[in-house]
Parts: C-alpha cells; sequence; structure tokens
C-alpha cells in the first residue's frame, strides 16, 4: 500500500558561479537531495528582485531559498551583500504578511559545496514539511 506523503514544492535561486556549480557537484557526487527542489540559475544572488520570491509563493512554492558565493568570494564583489541586506528586510515583511520566516532562506553555498548543498536542501525540505502547504500567498488563479 502506497502512502501519499506530503512533498513541499520548493524554488531554489542559484547563482551561476558557485550554487550552481555545487548543485551540480551535488549531482556528480549522487548526493540525494528531493527532487522537489527546483532550481533557477541567476547570474548572481543579487539579481534575485523580492518580487520573484513573492511571486514564487504566488504561484505555490512551499518554501523559497536563495543561495550565493559565500561572503568576499561573489564574482560581482559586493553582490551577495546586496542579497543579504534585501532578504533581511524581505523577512521581515513577509512576517507581517504572515508568512512564516522559516519557508525563506539565504545559504551561502560555494562550488566545492556539493554536500552543503545536498545537506542544506535536506534540511531545508524537512523544515518546510513541518510547516505544511503554503497557502497565504497562493494566487487562485495560477492553479491548474
Ligand atoms: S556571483 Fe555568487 S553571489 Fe554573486
Amino acid at each position: 500500500m502506497q502512502v501519499n506523503e506530503y512533498k513541499p514544492l520548493i524554488v531554489a535561486f542559484c547563482c551561476n558561479w558557485c550554487s550552481y556549480a555545487g548543485a551540480d557537484l551535488a549531482g556528480n557526487n549522487r548526493l540525494a537531495y528531493p527532487a522537489d527542489v527546483k532550481i533557477i540559475r541567476v547570474p548572481c544572488s543579487c539579481r534575485v528582485n523580492p518580487m520573484f520570491i513573492l511571486r514564487a509563493f504566488q504561484r505555490g512554492a512551499d518554501g523559497v531559498i536563495i543561495c550565493g558565493c559565500h561572503p568576499g568570494d561573489c564574482h560581482y564583489t559586493s553582490g551577495n551583500y546586496y542579497t543579504r541586506r534585501r532578504m533581511a528586510a524581505l523577512f521581515s515583511m513577509l512576517d507581517y504578511l504572515g508568512i512564516e520566516k522559516e519557508r525563506t532562506r539565504v545559504e551561502w553555498v560555494s562550488a566545492a559545496e556539493g554536500a552543503k548543498f545536498a545537506a542544506t536542501m535536506n534540511d531545508f525540505a524537512k523544515t518546510v514539511a513541518s510547516l505544511g502547504e503554503n497557502k497565504r500567498l497562493e494566487d487562485l488563479r495560477c492553479k491548474k
């Protein structure tokens, strides 16, 4: 008998230079992370407009994670510092909207950290699964 287990839909924005390469390394090393993590490659983590995150929640994402280079390692020198500040502001607003803070996360993952990428995604998926489905910001017009 098969039990229908709830699997959260997670959107992961990964910067091209570090985190996306880290995800690649995780794949090459056959490190498992949930298939429901949908990766969107961006040139730099600072390319992620806060509106992208709200839109992902509207479109049915249960969790959104932004992964970038470690501070000081950004390919564009200071992009991830902007990300850190922007996301801190957005996350405090999400609180105000009633979205649990745990549904979002910023992580620094380098190209050599495939294991960290897989562990981060597994941990984030577990956290989001414990919160259940995201219904607060969901736009019903986006439902199929
Ligand atoms: S290039 Fe990776 S965070 Fe900027």
